[in-house]
C-alpha cells in the first residue's frame, strides 16, 4: 500500500496526466483535490487522445475509482460535457464520485474572471477565464455555492435568488455587463443538479475508507509549484494550493497518511499567462521548443511561452513538496539542440542566488546563470531504459538529479504510455537523499 501525491514542479504543464496515467495503473483510487477546469491533461493511449480538465486521469483504468475531492471548484456545465465525450469513446464513468463539499462555478464567475483581467489592463495576470479565481473567492468570502447545495432544490432556489441578485450588483455597476435572470440561471442549474446527483458523495470519508482498506491511492495535482497562492509567483498564480501539502487540504487526509511526493518537471520551461520567467527565450530556441513540444494550453489553446530548465525554481519545488523522486517528461524535444542550457543560479542586484526568492520584485528582474551542456542531436523516442540513451542525454538526466538533490525515476521521451524510461521504482524506491549538516547524503526508508 501506498499513498503518492504527484504534483508539477514548475508553473504547470509539466505532462503530469501521462505520469499519473502510468502511476494509476497500480493505484485503487485517484483523487483530483484542487483546482478547476483551467487544468488540461492531455493522455495518449492506443493512438487515442485524451482531453481531461476535471476528470482524474485514472478514468482510463475501468477498476479504479476516480474522486474529484472537496478542494476542486466544479464547472457542471464543462464536467458534464467531460462525462459524456468519455462515454462517447467507449470510458466508462461508473466510478465517478464527486465530493459534496467541492464549490460549483456559476456564470458570474466566469463573467466576472473575464471582465476582471480586461480591468486589469497591463496588471492582467493571463487567467484561463474560467472563472477559477471568483469561485474560490466567494468560497474565501463564504459565499459560495457547493455541490451539496445544488442537490436541495428550496434550499438553492432560495440561495441563488439571494446570491444572483447580489452578483447582479456587481456585474451592472462595477462591470458594466448585462444582469442575470436568476431563474434561467435556478432552471439550468437544476437541471445540471439531476444530472450530477448520481456521483456526489461524501469524498474524503470515501478517501479515509480506501486509507483504512490499505488501498493505493494517488493523488493528482493540478497546476505547478509556481502557481500556488501562497508559495507561486503571486500575483501571477492561480486561486488554489497546486503544493503537495494542498492535496492534504483538497482532499481531506491527514498529512501522516502520505507515503510520497512525486514532482514532474519538463526538461525545459514552460509558462502560460503573465508573469516573469527569467530562463524565457523570446527566440529561436523558445520557437523550437514550442513548436517540437506543441506547446499549445490544453485549456485555452494558448502558445506557452518556453525556455530553458531553470533548477533554482526545481529546488524550491523540491524543497516546498518535499519531493521524493522526479519524472522528467519531454527529453526527447531537445534532441536537435547542438547546446543546452540549465539556470543554475540567478544573479540579483549583483548577488549570485542559489534560492528562489520570495520577493516578486527581486525575481522579476533577476538575471538568469546557466551551465551550458552538450545536445545530443539524435532521436531517443525509441529508448526505454538508461542504457539506450546517448551519453549527453545521460549527462543532461545526471546534472539535473545533481542540481536538485533528488533521484530521477521517470523519464519521458515521447507521448505514448511505452515511451517512457523507468529508471526505479517511483512509489516504492528509496525516499528522499536529504543532505546532512554536513552535506551528506540522508536516505530515510
Ligand atoms: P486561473 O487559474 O484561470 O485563475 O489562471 C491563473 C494563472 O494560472 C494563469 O497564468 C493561467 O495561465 C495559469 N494556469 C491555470 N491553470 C493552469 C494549468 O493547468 N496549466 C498551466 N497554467 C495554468
Amino acid at each position: 500500500m501506498a499513498n503518492v501525491i504527484v504534483i508539477g514542479a514548475q508553473w504547470g504543464d509539466e505532462g503530469k496526466g501521462k505520469i499519473t496515467d502510468l502511476l494509476s495503473r497500480s493505484a485503487d483510487v485517484v483523487v483530483r483535490s484542487q483546482g478547476g477546469v483551467n487544468a488540461g491533461h492531455t493522455v495518449v493511449v492506443q493512438g487515442q487522445t485524451f482531453k481531461l480538465h476535471l476528470i482524474p486521469s485514472g478514468i482510463l483504468y475501468p477498476n479504479t475509482d476516480c474522486i474529484i475531492g472537496s478542494g476542486t471548484v466544479i464547472d457542471p456545465q464543462v464536467l458534464l460535457q467531460e462525462i459524456e465525450q468519455l462515454k462517447a469513446l467507449g470510458v466508462s464513468v461508473d466510478k465517478l464520485f464527486i465530493s459534496q463539499t467541492a464549490h460549483v462555478t456559476m456564470p458570474y464567475h466566469r463573467m466576472i474572471d473575464r471582465a476582471a483581467e480586461e480591468r486589469r489592463g497591463e496588471y492582467k495576470i493571463g487567467t484561463t477565464g474560467r472563472g477559477i479565481g471568483p469561485t474560490y473567492a466567494d468560497k474565501s468570502e463564504r459565499t459560495g455555492i457547493r455541490v451539496l447545495d445544488l442537490m436541495d432544490v428550496e434550499h438553492l432556489r432560495k440561495q441563488l435568488e439571494w446570491t444572483i441578485n447580489y452578483k447582479n450588483v456587481i456585474l451592472e455597476k462595477i462591470y458594466n455587463l448585462p444582469s442575470l435572470d436568476p431563474n434561467t440561471v435556478i432552471t439550468e442549474y437544476l437541471e445540471y443538479a439531476e444530472q450530477l446527483r448520481p456521483f456526489v458523495i461524501d469524498s474524503a470519508l470515501k478517501i479515509y475508507e480506501a486509507v483504512r482498506e490499505r488501498k493505493n491511492i494517488l493523488f493528482e495535482g493540478a497546476q505547478g509549484t509556481l502557481l500556488d497562492l501562497d508559495h507561486g509567483t503571486y500575483p501571477y498564480v492561480t486561486s488554489s494550493n497546486p503544493i503537495a501539502g494542498g492535496a492534504c487540504v483538497g482532499a481531506g487526509v491527514g498529512p501522516t497518511m502520505i507515503d510520497r511526493v512525486i514532482g514532474v518537471a519538463k526538461a525545459y520551461t514552460t509558462r502560460v499567462g503573465e508573469g516573469p520567467f527569467p530562463t524565457e527565450s523570446t527566440g529561436e530556441v523558445g520557437k523550437l521548443l514550442c513548436d517540437r513540444g506543441a506547446e499549445f494550453g490544453t485549456t485555452t489553446g494558448r502558445r506557452r511561452r518556453c525556455g530553458w530548465f531553470d533548477a533554482v525554481i526545481g529546488r524550491y519545488a523540491v524543497r516546498i513538496n518535499g519531493i521524493d523522486c522526479l519524472a522528467i517528461t519531454k527529453l526527447d524535444v531537445l534532441d536537435e539542440l547542438e547546446e543546452i542550457k540549465v539556470c543554475v543560479a540567478y544573479q540579483i542586484d549583483g548577488q549570485i542566488r542559489h534560492h528562489f526568492p520570495t520577493n516578486a520584485s527581486h525575481f522579476a528582474h533577476c538575471e538568469p546563470m546557466y551551465k551550458t551542456l552538450p545536445g545530443w542531436q539524435q532521436s531517443i523516442s525509441h529508448c526505454r531504459s538508461l542504457e539506450d540513451l546517448p551519453k549527453q542525454a545521460l549527462d543532461y538526466l545526471k546534472f539535473l538529479a545533481e542540481l536538485m538533490e533528488v533521484p530521477i525515476a521517470i523519464v519521458s521521451v515521447g507521448p505514448s504510455r511505452d515511451q517512457t524510461i523507468i529508471v526505479e521504482d517511483p512509489i516504492h524506491g528509496p525516499k528522499r537523499a536529504l543532505l546532512d549538516a554536513d552535506g551528506t547524503p540522508v536516505t530515510i526508508t
